[in-house]
């Protein structure tokens, strides 16, 4: 059978070219090819350039070959942060909100996270990853190709593992592929309350060491959130992940200025999320660190807070990633349609800053420039293909999914 591909005629081929994080006003730079083409070995780029530089010295019979006259294509999406593996839902803390209790206050009532916890604890693998597949096959229709999960709701050994466990076996047998990252710091369980150094030492003395020798995870996160973690807890967390060769990541500044962007910049993290009371110093520090700006609108929405400064930080040469924050509590959306509306409508990021932020920043924000995110020879053929001839039509068709086909390692795995 043939293993090879030749997508030729792409009316608008827009390749995100580069191999590392695309800061400031270098988010503009789609490199797009008009009449594209792109040929693909074994699941990887091989070549990318106009169609008719490339096809004049190729032998077609040898592939199988797509003509994309009329249609987009653009490098797979890369939503780097959700928590997608949870038992149960909080439908009835939604409408709390709704009707005017804040996300704070359901917390500190016994809400929240903690209900999520119970639930994946009692939750079997087998439901959790049937629950979890069942999401990632949503994602896909949106055009993600790659996306991270995070455990945090366990917040004891057995269950931040089983959350990990689950998460790589979807790896080895969905097409998207998953990163891991281990937020056992995500909620003080009841049993540690007024003693969460002691539930950050128990993560770094009992749980971190097995998820580092089974290679479960890639990334350590923390809730660094006031009345959560605080500066310190943060910063011994994420260093012990570091020791353990868990690069860090951080939620930070999302509901109170407490400084996790600061932090994330210091200790050179590879990005820092949510930042919506993130101060503009430590945004200019975390610029000039090349740490990755990840923003959630979807969450900033869901909440009825103010959206994340995403012009200040793109003005001030940070490098910005878009990603859902999908999870069952203040972001039940996995939507990159809606996702789109809100960055490129209330954010004021322009339509290409929108696509860079999730694709080839997305990517770095997973550390993986160097393989996925744009569509450059050497890399993984994941693409996006749009039922329309411009990316122009992912903001001026808000709201709806445009997404015909999408392509994993060089096969198509939705149409
Ligand atoms: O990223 N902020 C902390 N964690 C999640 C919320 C998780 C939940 O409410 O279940 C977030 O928004
Ligand atoms: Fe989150």
């Amino acid at each position: 059978m043939k293993n090879n591909l030749i997508i030729k005629n792409i009316t608008q081929l827009v390749t995100c070219s580069g191999f590392e994080a695309k800061k400031g006003k270098s988010m503009n730079d789609l490199n797009i090819i008009n009449d594209g083409c792109v040929i693909i070995k074994n699941g990887i780029i091989e070549k990318v350039g106009k169609t008719k530089d490339i096809l004049s010295h190729i032998d077609v019979s040898e592939y199988i070959v797509m003509d994309l006259t009329g249609k987009t294509m653009l490098p797979g999406f890369v939503d780097s942060h959700t928590h997608f593996i949870f038992g149960g839902y909080r439908e009835d803390e939604f409408g709390m909100r709704l009707r005017g209790k804040s996300y704070m206050e359901i917390m500190e009532k016994g809400g929240g996270i903690i209900r999520s916890v119970n639930a994946t604890k009692n939750a079997s693998k087998e439901e959790l990853y049937e629950m979890g597949k069942k999401r990632l096959d949503e994602m896909l229709e949106f055009g993600i190709t790659t996306v991270e999960g995070k455990s945090g709701y366990g917040l004891d050994h057995e269950t931040e593992i089983k959350q990990l466990e689950v998460m790589k076996d979807l790896n080895s047998t969905h097409p998207i592929d998953i990163v891991s990252t281990f937020l056992g710091a995500h909620a003080v369980p009841s049993e540690y309350k007024n003693r969460e150094n002691e539930f950050i030492d128990f993560l770094i003395d009992e749980v971190l060491p097995e998820i580092s020798k089974r290679n479960l995870a890639e990334f350590c996160d923390i809730f660094c959130e006031k009345n959560v973690f605080d500066l310190k807890q943060s910063e011994k967390m994420l260093k012990a992940g570091r020791k353990y060769n868990l690069k860090p990541k951080i939620h930070a500044d999302e509901i109170y200025p407490l400084g996790g962007a600061g932090l994330a910049a210091d200790i050179n993290a590879i990005s820092a999320d949510h930042l919506l009371n993130a101060s503009d110093e430590d945004i200019k520090k975390m610029a000039k660190n090349n740490v990755i700006a990840t923003l959630l609108p979807l969450t900033a929405f869901s909440l009825k807070e103010n959206y994340a400064r995403a012009r200040y930080m793109i003005d001030n040469n940070c490098a910005v990633a878009l990603a859902t924050d999908l999870n069952p509590g203040s972001c039940f959306s996995n939507s990159i349609p809606l996702m789109i509306a809100i960055s490129s409508i209330y954010m004021k990021m322009t339509p290409e800053e929108t696509i860079t932020a999730l694709t080839i920043n997305g990517a770095a924000a997973l550390d993986r420039a160097n393989i996925i995110g744009s569509i450059d020879p050497g890399k993984k053929a994941d693409f996006v293909i749009l039922k329309y001839p411009s990316y122009e039509f992912l903001t001026y068709n808000f709201g709806v999914n445009i997404v015909e086909t999408v392509i994993k390692n060089g096969k198509i795995v939705f149409q």
